[in-house]
């Protein structure tokens, strides 16, 4: 019987992205080791200086964004432009990279749990076949985080990308859950490395108010993920070859689970 690949769903960070950075080299390098990678990407930086260039401010509350109608418009459109220029980049890195949404397939279905964020699926549930059949062809899925209100089909929604990306890890039952961002990992309150963060402790260590901001959802997705069976972690993305020298043990970050 043949061993089914292990599924490796990466989150690659709008900060991570820049000089130094061979994130796009070692998910090629991953698949041709036999791994099936899915890409799942944000958006932040660029969706919040196409809102300056546009005129619309930007607000976060707890390291979400506030998207109303004219915000959820932008933030579609741009995750949709990142979304190709990530395909782009793969593909010419030798990666037969596919771009989806949420909304491609019946991906992500959302619902708003808190309205005063606007537009913004608190929950989302995924129904992974897009995926699978993509991933069964030799694609690596790019997913962009837009998704369809579960309540009223024609209504797109803001997903967090962390949020997306745990959701599609534990739906998808992958092996692997990595978190690609701009610091070495969950950091505690003297700026150290917290190495490994088991389940039953990642929410008090999210009550501590030692994780702040975007690294809030990231710790969220892990945990769902690691409670679904993921080996969850958050590593810094702009190290060159930090995705190898994670998987081979020779990277310091954070390991969930
Ligand atoms: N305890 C913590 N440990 C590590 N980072 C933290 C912590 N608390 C807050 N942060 C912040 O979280 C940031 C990472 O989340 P951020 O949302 O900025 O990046 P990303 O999700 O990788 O990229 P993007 O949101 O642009 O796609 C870090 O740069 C850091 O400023
Ligand atoms: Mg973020």
């Amino acid at each position: 019987m043949e061993i089914e690949s292990p599924v490796i769903v990466v989150k690659i960070g709008g900060s991570t992205l820049g000089a130094g950075d061979t994130s796009f080299a070692d998910i090629a390098a991953l698949q041709r080791d036999g791994a099936r990678p899915v890409v799942v990407h944000g958006g932040g930086p660029a969706i919040t200086s196409w809102m300056a260039k546009l005129g619309v401010r930007a607000q976060f509350t707890r390291g979400l964004r506030v998207t109303d109608a004219p915000s959820l418009e932008i933030v579609v459109a741009v995750i949709g432009l990142i979304n190709k220029r990530l395909v782009a980049e793969l593909r010419s890195a030798g990666v037969d990279a596919v771009g989806i949404s949420g909304v491609d397939g019946g991906l992500l279905r959302g619902t708003i749990t808190d309205p005063e964020l606007g537009f913004v699926a608190g929950a989302v549930e995924a129904d992974v076949r897009v995926i699978e059949a993509l991933a069964g062809a030799g694609c690596v899925p790019v997913v962009a985080p837009v998704a369809v209100s579960a309540q009223e089909p024609r209504q797109l929604l803001n997903v967090n990308a962390d949020s997306a990306a745990g959701t599609l890890a534990a739906a998808l039952a992958a092996q692997r859950l990595i978190f690609l961002t701009d610091v070495d990992g969950v950091l505690n309150a003297d700026g150290r490395v917290i190495r490994r963060v088991p389940v039953d402790t990642g929410e008090s260590l999210l009550r501590s108010g030692v994780v702040k901001g975007g690294m809030i959802p990231k710790l969220e997705a892990c945990l769902a993920a690691a409670r679904a069976g993921s080996r969850a972690a958050v590593i810094n993305g702009t190290r060159p070859g930090a995705l190898p020298a994670w998987l081979s043990g020779s990277l310091t970050g954070t390991a969930v689970g």
